[in-house]
């Protein structure tokens, strides 16, 4: 069934849990869309996992409007979500309007996230009122991370629990269906959870969030720059794809890659006249 910004907000009025993943291109997004995720996120993580990146900041529209597209062609059910890269809304809302519209007229996503608190609201009331949905992210916000001197869990005393659920309600108000709460103490997320009509989708915030999210690699455990405290690794990929290029060395040197099977046949025919 296709997930859509209704499918969510009837997620947290029937207390169902949201799932959802990043994915930065077509075969990976067609994997987890079949999985049966409610929302597929192009994330601008994808300066870091796929770029190489040491944070998020570089990442440009035209990188994000590229893999959108790729995300977009193999996700069916599945919401798509694109990330709006830095400097493509913080400038006005003229450009924020702009910018969610290429993501969605070209990327083909269907709604927009962008990060920030009471600072944004007049983005997001714009973009809401041009008809693209946009989901809010508040806490360790990637972008901000010169601000922060680093990516430090954020809203853990007392006055920066307050700002946190204020921006919330703030999002909240000027029209946003969904924020990602990344990085903050479980007991802020589940009070701002609490506090919100909208759903809130979890990395780094405990498990009474209305959802959660996760970078595709560091859940498949493909990253190993580094792991954050809050990723579960399902799987081990990484050392079992180097294990794999390795074999593969292996027996294209010694001959036993391709054999027979792998290869095309000719009329011995046609190869007698090739002599
Ligand atoms: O870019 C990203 O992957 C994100 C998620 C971690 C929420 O914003
Ligand atoms: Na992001």
């Amino acid at each position: 069934m296709k997930n859509t910004v209704i499918t969510f907000k009837e997620a947290k009025e029937r207390s169902k849990k949201l799932t959802m993943l990043t994915s930065y291109d077509y075969s990976t997004a067609k994997l987890i869309d079949n999985a049966g995720i409610n929302g597929i996120l192009v994330g601008d993580s994808l300066g870091m996992v796929c770029l190489g990146y040491e944070d998020t900041l570089s990442v440009t529209m035209e990188d994000m409007i590229h893999h959108t597209k790729a995300v977009s062609r193999g996700a069916k059910n599945s919401l798509i979500v694109a990330d709006m890269p830095f400097m493509s809304y913080q400038t006005s809302v003229y450009d924020a309007v702009v910018n969610a519209g290429r993501l969605i007229k070209e990327g083909r996503a269907q709604v927009v996230k962008l990060e920030g608190g009471a600072e944004v609201c007049d983005k997001i009331e714009s973009i809401v009122k041009a008809s693209i949905p946009v989901m809010g992210h508040l806490g360790l916000t990637p972008q901000s991370v010169n601000e922060f001197g680093g990516f430090k869990v954020q809203g853990r005393d007392e006055e920066a629990a307050k700002k946190l659920i204020e921006d919330a309600l703030a999002v909240e108000k000027s029209g946003a269906f969904a924020v990602v709460l990344e990085g903050i103490p479980s007991k802020v997320a589940a009070l701002v959870t609490e506090k919100l009509s909208i759903p809130t989708i979890g990395i780094g915030a405990g498990a009474d969030c209305d959802g959660q999210i996760l970078v595709y690699q560091d859940m498949l455990g493909m990253f190993s720059d580094f792991t954050p405290k809050f990723v579960k690794k399902y799987e081990n990929l990484g050392e079992r794809m180097n294990a794999a290029f390795k074999n593969y060395i292996d027996e294209v040197g010694n001959g036993i890659f391709p054999s027979e099977e792998h290869g095309f046949r000719v009329e011995e025919a046609v190869l007698a006249k090739l002599y």
